[in-house]
């Protein structure tokens, strides 16, 4: 299903707040809250990070989201809380900040779904101060044979009916492969068994 429509992206919104509430929401709170500085959130989807972001903390928040639909719904997460938040409807592949710009970015399931999740970690390199994090929420390709084949074939699936939904991207090895060091991971078991396992932590420049 396209989130780029109202149905599509309320779909997501439905399915987001069940799995806000079975797993994600701790995670959510456990990740987003290390976020500081100028934050650079990718792809922002609905806004459901929003509520975890530490108004203390994070100077400024650039939600970077092309899909209108899914930001709509990201309005009155944002008006709910204290951040200074900027919507800017770009794609992750081509951020329009300087080198260097950001403390923090934040990626949470969005690797999954962007055409060339290479570019987009470039992208990310490029703009975080060499102090900068990444912090992340990923579900990642299996590392159970079994898992990884339904993966395998239920992806040409999952990329029509879920907006481009790669079930089998090894998005840890490309952080890794894109220059990143990983400082803390940790994978959880949970959720949907075709979409196991989530990983979740923080990378910063290799
Ligand atoms: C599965 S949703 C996740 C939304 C949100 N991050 C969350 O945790 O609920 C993926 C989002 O990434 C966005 N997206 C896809 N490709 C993108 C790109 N190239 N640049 C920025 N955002 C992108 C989609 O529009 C969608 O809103």
């Amino acid at each position: 299903m396209s989130y780029a429509t109202e149905i599509g992206a309320a779909f997501y919104d439905f399915l987001g707040e069940a799995g806000d509430r079975a797993f994600m929401g701790p995670l959510r709170r456990e990740v987003i809250g290390r976020a500081q500085g100028v934050v650079v959130e990718i792809g922002s989807g609905t806004g459901r990070n929003f509520p975890y972001y530490h108004a203390g903390k994070v100077n400024y928040l650039y939600a970077i989201e092309p899909n209108l639909q899914m930001a709509r719904r990201a309005v009155p997460r944002a008006d709910g809380t204290d951040l200074l938040i900027e919507f800017l409807e770009d794609d992750a592949e081509r951020l329009p900040f300087e080198d260097g710009f950001a403390d923090t970015v934040v990626a949470t399931l969005v690797m999954c779904t962007v055409r060339r999740p290479e570019a987009v970690l470039s992208e990310v390199k490029r703009i975080l101060k060499p102090s900068g994090k990444l912090l992340f929420i990923e579900h990642v390709r299996s590392d159970e044979p079994w898992r990884a084949t339904l993966q395998d074939w239920a992806t040409p699936l999952t990329r029509i009916w879920s907006a481009n939904c790669h079930l089998n991207r090894a998005t840890i090895d490309l952080i890794r492969t894109s220059g990143f060091r990983i400082e803390d991971l940790r994978r959880i078991n949970a959720g949907a068994p075709w979409m196991r396992p989530f990983e979740a932590g923080v990378a910063s420049h290799a």
